[in-house]
Formats: structure tokens, sequence, C-alpha cells
């Protein structure tokens, strides 16, 4: 007999979810490979009213999935309903860019969206909600969400950098002719955005600093910084749509760095509003402390 001691029941809420993104990301919640195997959560999903269709299509797939941790699936396209004692709000929803925009171009259609999601946070989730956003500028886009739900601690919001993060770890893997794992300490300092800043003066290969692991100085300060920052451009002209499955990979990431110990020695990036100037997250107690370092300001001024 198997004797498995669950955890209390979790709300896991999420926007844009009938989008490509979440269409990635909600099987693996599910799964358990983001929070563990004996978590069992709800998922609350959030839609627009022209994507209602496709969000029953997508709560049909994950009911016809048989998840053994998967308890309830709901749908809406009222925040004020979906965020009710959210745990956790992956804020997904938003227009993306497409070919020759800048994020930033987005802040007049998306920028409303989170205030009003910000408000229905603050009105009816759990005070302790996690709240990550991923809809573009997803920096300025997390501090209108915080700014209208004063209620929740401001070190509850992210702003997801953990997929410029991944790229960056990719390249310098790359070009060092390791595997990914041994790239570690990797910050990305301003926004999401083309202005960012990939640290790869603090960051390390196989625990030595990059530099002398890779000795080609030029290409680090001439190509690296900007094949990061133009990496989900490119990836647009490409595909024709913004980058999905990498994102879902890097929101699975963001998740489990915040609930589960930093390792020893490395950190992780994430945008939030405070510790402007330190290093980057490290979490010692899981899901109590996230009174850490942040790379990452909220600066509009910085696209
Ligand atoms: C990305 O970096 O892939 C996303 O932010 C989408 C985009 O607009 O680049």
């Amino acid at each position: 007999e198997e004797t498995k001691s669950w955890k209390k029941l979790i709300n896991i809420s999420v926007s844009g979810a009938a989008g490509m993104i979440s269409n990635h990301l909600l099987f693996k919640l599910a799964s358990g490979e983001v929070f563990g195997p004996n978590q069992p959560i709800a998922l609350k999903l959030l839609g627009s009213e022209r994507s209602i269709q496709a969000l029953e299509g997508v709560a049909m797939e994950l009911e016809d999935s048989l998840f053994p941790l998967l308890r309830e699936v709901s749908i809406g396209i009222n925040p004020y309903e979906v965020f009710q004692d959210a745990e956790w709000a992956l804020l997904i929803g938003a227009k993306p860019r497409g070919p020759g925009m800048e994020r930033a171009g987005l802040l007049d259609i998306n920028g409303q969206i989170f205030a009003e999601q910000g408000k229905a946070l603050n009105a009816v989730a759990s005070h302790n909600v996690k709240v990550i956003v991923v809809g573009n500028p997803c920096n300025t886009n997390a501090l209108i969400c915080m700014k209208n739900a004063p209620n929740i601690p401001a070190k509850n919001f992210h702003a997801l950098t953990r997929l410029d993060e991944n790229r960056a770890k990719c390249q310098l893997a790359l070009k060092a002719g390791v595997f990914y794992d041994q790239v570690s300490n990797m910050t990305i300092w301003g926004n999401h955005s083309t202005t960012q800043v990939p640290d790869f003066l603090n960051a390390r290969i196989k625990g030595l600093p990059v530099k002398e692991v890779i000795k080609d100085h030029k290409w680090l300060e001439e190509e690296f910084t900007e094949k990061v920052q133009k990496r989900g451009g490119v990836l647009i002209q490409k595909w024709g749509r913004s980058s999905a499955a990498s994102t879902a990979v890097s929101i699975v990431d963001a998740i489990k760095s915040l609930i589960t110990p930093t390792p020893e020695g490395d950190w992780f990036s994430s945008g939030g509003k405070n510790f402007y100037g330190q290093p980057s997250i490290k979490i010692e107690n899981p899901l109590e402390v996230i009174e850490h370092l942040r790379p990452i300001t909220f600066n509009p001024l910085l696209f």
C-alpha cells in the first residue's frame, strides 16, 4: 500500500490560459514536476471573451489527462472570480509583440490589464500570493500590478527574467563547450528588454570566472550581450510568434527557484522592486524569505 502524505491543496491562477505559453505550462504544473509529487493543485484559468471557447478546450484536455495531482480545473473571464484565494498568480495574458516591435511598445495596450489584475489580486487572492508577471513589458507590468495591490507584500511580485538567465547560460555554455549545468551565478540586470545586461563578470563556469574559461573576451564584450538581448526578437522573426515552450520552461524554473533552497554559492535572477544594486536572489527558507537581493528594478526608463 502506498502511503502518500498529501500536502494541502494550493490554488494556482493563470491568466492567458488559452495561449501558447500556457499550453506548455499548464501540463507541467498538472504533472507535478513543478510543485512536487505530493502537492495537489487547483488550476484556475483566466481567459478573455475572445478566448473562452479555446479555454474550454484547454480545460477538457487537462481533465482528459487524468493527472493525479490536478484536483480542480476552473475557467473564467473575470479576474475577481478566477483569482479567488490564489496562492500563485502566473500572469501571462497580454498582447505579444510582433516582428520589428520593442516590448515597451506594448505598454499602452497591456498596462491596463495589469492594473485591473492587480486590483483583483488585492481584493480576492491570498494575502501572501506570489505573482509572476510574464506579459510584456513584464517589468513595468509587474510594477503596475504591484502598485494596484497594496495589501500584498511588494516582495511577492516578480517579473520573469529567468528566460534571459537561461538564454545567457545557454550561450556561455555553448561558447565554453561545457554543459549548461556548469554555468552558475548568472544575473540579469535591467529590464527584460534590449537594454538588459546579462552579467558575465559575476557569472561562473565550473566555478571559475567566465573570463578565465572563455578566452575570447572580444566575443564576451561585443557579441554575448547583444545575443541575449535580441534572442526573443530573433525568435519572433523565425517563428512569426514569440517564444512559448522555452518561456514556459523558464516559468517552471522561476517557481522552483522560489520554493527550493538555492544551491550553495549560487543565485538566480528575478525582476523585483527592491534591493537595487545587489547581486541576486538566494532562497534559504523556501517560501519564507523573499527578503533578498534582486538584480532588477522596475524602471520604465530603462527600456
Ligand atoms: C521573449 O523574450 O521571448 C519574450 O519576451 C517575447 C518577446 O517579445 O521577445
